[in-house]
């Protein structure tokens, strides 16, 4: 059985005074989240605090992009090294919004999720379309192209080693929500196509959704039985929203 995720995104969001509210609010709040594992993906900045906050706690924490190379001259970046040093199990990779916003390519987020495997890092690896690809009936195509890249890179004991996630750019912070019998076509697609390479990795692999998940709809989409969980933007910012998600995703 694989044990659902609810990984908070918390985007760019928070002061340093916020976070610790958040922290505290979720700490308070964790235990009573049975069978689902919590973490949250905060900025770089705050990681130090979220390190000294959670550690010993059942909360993981990571970021929310790395650099694919390991040290240098590259301004602005963070490596797969540093994460580490904070203490963080994940990083995300391949947000929507760094490819649309930062022109990542698909070879440049197989090479990310290569880095930070190699250092030890639990990669949670987005793919999703576009509504425009939604409506021009491509959703399979473009979820399959973003998915073979990682694949053709860290192969399939790789991609065993990361998390997916499932999020359509157009139910990203537009509080329009895929129906769950949407995205568990789309989760059933993605757990297919890795079992054509392995199919106990794609048994063991958890595919989560993203995309104006919330407290009232969790349940729901996490009953299906593709979905293990969530990738939570907005409502990984208010802690009662976040341990309700987390509860539901638990079956609590
Ligand atoms: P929202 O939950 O705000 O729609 O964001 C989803 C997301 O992008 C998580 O990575």
């Amino acid at each position: 059985m694989r044990k659902p995720l609810v990984a908070g995104n918390w985007k760019m969001n928070g002061t340093r005074e916020s976070a610790r509210t958040l922290l505290d609010g979720i700490k308070a709040g964790a235990m009573a989240v049975n069978g689902a594992e919590l973490a949250v993906c905060v900025p770089f900045v705050f990681l130090q605090q979220v390190q000294e906050m959670l550690a010993g706690s059942p909360i993981a924490w990571g970021g929310q992009d790395l650099s694919k190379e390991p040290k240098g001259a590259f301004t602005g970046d963070v490596s797969a090294a540093m994460l580490l040093e904070f203490g963080c199990r994940y990083v995300i990779v391949g947000h929507s919004e760094r490819r649309t916003l930062h022109g990542e390519s698909d070879a440049e987020v197989a090479e990310k999720t290569a880095a930070a495997l190699e250092a030890g890092l639990t990669p949670i690896v987005c793919v999703g379309e576009t509504l425009e690809e939604r409506e021009q009936g491509v959703t399979n195509d473009v979820v399959g192209r973003q998915l073979d890249a990682v694949l053709a890179r860290v192969g399939s004991a790789g991609l065993g080693r990361c998390v997916v996630a499932y999020e359509p750019v157009w139910a990203i912070g537009t509080g329009r929500t895929a129906t769950p019998e949407q995205a568990q076509e789309v989760h059933a697609f993605i757990r297919a196509r890795v079992a054509a390479d392995d199919a106990a990795v794609a048994e063991g692999l958890k595919i989560l959704y993203g995309g104006s998940m919330k407290p009232d709809n969790a349940a729901e989409l996490c009953a299906k039985p593709d979905i293990d969980g969530g990738l939570i933007g907005g409502a990984s910012l208010v802690a009662e929203d976040f341990l309700a998600i987390g509860r539901a995703a638990g079956g609590n």
